[in-house]
Order: structure tokens, then sequence, then C-alpha cells
């Protein structure tokens, strides 16, 4: 199996805290992998560091064969990794068609072509298509999440990184959310998806890796990890 993505030995600070202590993790292409943990495992950190967002003080990430560890997060999306971050960031005073147009910025040059992906996305998202001219600040939790990944999705990523992308939704909404994201990648893009939710996260998940405190402490097939008595007593507990 060779890895679409491929982190090895990733340490990550912010000053004196180390958020990644030697993370490694591999994705292959089709698949959906999920990163799990407690606040502050280091999930958004791992997110930021392997797209470019944050630098990491050691370690390696390769995406498609390539060292991205040094290069800046734009040129990182141009090599086909999309980012969805934490907390559905939208413009709330743009509309919708606005904030799906600056998902496509890297590719400027070439109105037409942002135009007809744009039409794509609307396919995929009625909802987004029939509320094009909103203000995304008016629009629920739900189709701003939807937005969100919408834009992600404008530059045709290869790989789509989520970052908890059912944080704050209602039940329903949140099963919407992990429905697309399956969808995503029945047409092609590979997915890493980011998520306090073990529950939902592992039934759509191929294979997991829970994180704490900055590394990983377990992996396998997502099926096996939600029968794991450790997964089930740290994530699927009580609350379920
Ligand atoms: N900007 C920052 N400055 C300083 N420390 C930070 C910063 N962002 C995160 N940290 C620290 O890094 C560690 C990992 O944080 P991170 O946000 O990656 O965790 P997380 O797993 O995404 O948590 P959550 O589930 O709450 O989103 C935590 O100890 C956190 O306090
Ligand atoms: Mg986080």
């Amino acid at each position: 199996m060779t890895a679409l993505l491929e982190v090895s030995g990733l340490v990550s600070r912010y000053g004196q805290v180390a958020a990644l202590q030697g993370l490694s993790f591999e994705v292959a292409e089709g698949e959906i992998v999920a990163l799990l943990g407690s606040n502050g495992a280091g999930k958004t950190t791992a997110l930021r560091t392997v797209s470019g967002l944050h630098r990491a003080h050691a370690g390696k990430v390769v995406f498609d064969g390539q060292d991205v560890s040094r290069l800046k997060a734009h040129k990182v999306v141009t090599l086909g990794m999309g980012h969805v971050p934490e907390g559905r960031r939208v413009f709330p005073a743009l509309t919708v068609a606005e904030n799906l147009l600056l998902g496509g910025y890297q590719r400027r040059r070439d109105r037409r072509a942002i135009q007809a992906r744009r039409e794509e996305i609307y396919e995929m998202f009625p909802r987004l298509g029939e509320r094009r001219d909103q203000l995304a600040g008016l629009m629920s939790g739900g189709e701003q999440q939807m937005l969100a990944i919408g834009r992600a999705l404008m530059h045709r990523p290869r790989l789509l990184a989520l970052d908890e992308p059912t944080m704050g939704l209602a039940p329903q909404t949140a099963q919407r959310v992990l429905q697309v994201v399956r969808d995503i990648r029945d047409q092609g893009t590979t997915i890493l998806i980011v998520e306090q939710n073990a529950h939902q996260t592992l039934r759509l998940a191929d294979r997991a890796y829970v994180m704490e405190t900055g590394r990983i402490v377990l992996d396998g097939p997502a099926a096996e990890l939600a029968q794991d008595p450790r997964v089930k007593a740290a994530y699927l507990g009580g609350s379920v």
C-alpha cells in the first residue's frame, strides 16, 4: 500500500507546550481515516501541521510522494490537500456564492472553470444552490458546515481534512454532514476526519487512530476499535 498521506514523527509546539510529540499515521488513497481523541489531545494541531498552517518542529509530512513539511499552506492546497478548519469558518457577511468563489481563489485566473466548479458544488449540496445569494451568516449551523465543506471542495482536493465537522450540530444534522463526507469519499476524495464523536465516526471510517497527548496510542480498523474495551471506556462510555 502506498500512502497518499504519510506522517512520521511529527513534533509541534506552541512555545513550551509540545502539542504533538512524535505523531505518526498514514492515509491510503480512497480511505476514510479518523483521528480520535479527547480535548487537548492534539487533533487540531495535527491537521494544522499536516496542511501547512502550523510549522512542525520535527518530523515529516509526505503527501502524494512529496515532502510537504516545509511548504506553506497555500502551496499544500495547490498540491491537492483541502482543509475544513474547526468551527465552520465561513465569511458571514458574504453570500454563499461569494464564499465559494473564495475557495477557488488559487485558480482565479480561470473564472469560467471556477464558476463551473461552483455549479457542481450546488449539485452536490442543493441547499447551497437554493441559497446562493443569501448571506452565509444567516444560514443554520448545518448549512454553514456544508458551505465550509463546499468551499474546500472548490479546488478538487485529492485529500480532504475535516476538523470536527459535526461539532455543535443536532444529532440529525450531524448525521447528514457525515453522510455528505461519505458521499465525497465515494466520489473519489480521500478523507482524514478529526472527531470527538467517536461513536458515529467509527461507523463512517475505514480505519481510525486514537490520540493522547500528541501521539497515537491505538489504531486499527474502525469496526475493531468500536469493540475495543479501551475505546469503549474512554470514548463510547455512558454518554452514548
Ligand atoms: N494557539 C495555541 N497556543 C498555545 N497552546 C495551544 C494553542 N493551540 C493549542 N494549544 C495546546 O496544544 C494542545 C493540543 O491542542 P489541540 O487544539 O490540537 O487539541 P484538540 O485535540 O484539537 O482539542 P479539542 O478537542 O478541544 O479541539 C493542547 O494542550 C492545547 O492547550
Ligand atoms: Mg480541536
